[in-house]
């Protein structure tokens, strides 16, 4: 039985869990976990300052290892390894998280595994669902990462799609920006677009029925604004017309991206915005379209969170993987680095 200590500060929520990875169901395998979100820090600036984020993390981090060690009734000495986040992502909190890890598997001479953020998430539905197997299709969309993944065993990535310009998360992010529905935005979008008509505004699909299945979303972002500007449409109307067509976006490019991709066990969406119930509901008639499951984890393991941390670490443990000491954080760390960059897209593809 490996217990694993996981630990993730890459973006804006400080979080440590104790997985244990023998666990045959989800309660079993997620010992115990908390979160801290930085959200009121970060509401008055309309977004995650890195600076900010990276002070809180330095603050809220140490206190919550041994708060959630007390959580699952253990101490330092029953883990097996330890596991951080070592990116991609802000990488003030990236460090704060990694050399706290370090600093834990020095003390306690245990195992250090540097876990990518991506392949947490990715990985996510396996600490969800005990049966999935590999391999299977990965919609990974949150606030930085839009992509789509055929995921064929641990760190084995196949990348099929990426954005050329926003992510999802980020599109949902700059639509509440826009209609002034403060941060985080995601929820807030959702929330107003159940009041709507998703057919009041008529907006743009960008890259529907485009041959490969990449993604754009800057163009919608732009309608949307202008949609706000001419000034005859009510805020929910806009929201759930903007919902509606990202979906719409969403489905295309996954029914093209499974056509694209080899047989695969399942169609999976994981990442931040897989929290959103009509993009699961859409995801479940893609799937059963294409006559494969939906696994979509609970939407608290599809915002960032450390037990996909620990879980990744827990599954890279049992195969053998660990990283030395001097393992670097990384800003960047694409998950399939074979992917040939996409024509057309700018620097966060
Ligand atoms: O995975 P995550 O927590 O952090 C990153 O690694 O980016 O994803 C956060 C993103 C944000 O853009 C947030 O607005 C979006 O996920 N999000 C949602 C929902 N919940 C979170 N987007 C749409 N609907 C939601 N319910
Ligand atoms: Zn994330």
């Amino acid at each position: 039985m490996a217990l694993i200590l996981g630990i993730e500060s890459s973006c804006d929520e400080t979080a440590v869990a104790v997985i244990d990875g023998a666990g045959s169901t989800l309660a079993a395998r997620i010992v115990a976990q908390r979160i801290a979100s930085q959200d009121d820090e970060h509401r008055p600036y309309g977004g995650v300052v890195p600076e900010i984020a990276a002070r809180a993390h330095a603050e809220t981090l140490a206190p919550m290892v041994g708060a959630v060690l007390d959580d699952a009734g253990l101490t330092l000495a029953d883990m097996d390894a330890i596991a951080a986040t070592a990116g991609p992502g802000l990488i003030g909190g990236v460090m704060v998280g990694l050399v706290t890890a370090k600093a834990l598997a020095m003390a306690a001479d245990k195992p250090l595994i540097a876990v990518n953020h991506l392949e947490g998430h990715a990985l996510s539905a396996r600490l969800a669902e005990p049966g999935l197997a590999f391999p299977y299709l990965l919609l990974l969309a949150s606030g930085g990462h839009c992509q789509i993944l055929e995921v064929r065993g641990l760190g084995q990535y196949r990348r099929l799609a990426t954005t050329i310009d926003d992510a999802l998360g980020e599109a949902f992010d700059k639509t509440a920006k826009i209609l002034g529905l403060g941060f985080p935005g995601g929820p807030a979008v959702e929330r107003l677009a159940r009041e709507g008509d998703a057919r009041a505004v008529p907006l743009p699909r960008p890259l529907l029925g485009s041959a490969e299945p990449h993604f754009s979303f800057a163009g919608l972002k732009s309608a949307v604004m202008r949609a706000r500007d001419a000034g005859i449409h009510a805020s929910a109307d806009i929201a759930a017309s903007f919902q509606q067509a990202a979906i719409d976006c969403v489905i295309d490019r996954t029914r093209r991206a499974l056509a694209a991709s080899g047989p695969v066990t399942a169609l999976v969406v994981a990442g931040g915005v897989a929290a959103n119930a009509a993009l699961r509901a859409a995801l479940t008639a893609l799937a059963a379209e294409a006559g494969l499951p939906l696994v979509a984890p609970p939407p608290k393991l599809c915002t960032d969170n450390a037990a996909m941390i620990g879980w990744a670490g827990a599954e890279r443990f049992a195969a053998g993987f660990t990283d030395p000491l001097d393992a670097l954080a990384r800003p960047r760390w694409p998950l399939d680095p074979d992917a040939e960059p996409v024509r057309g897209a700018g620097v966060k593809a």
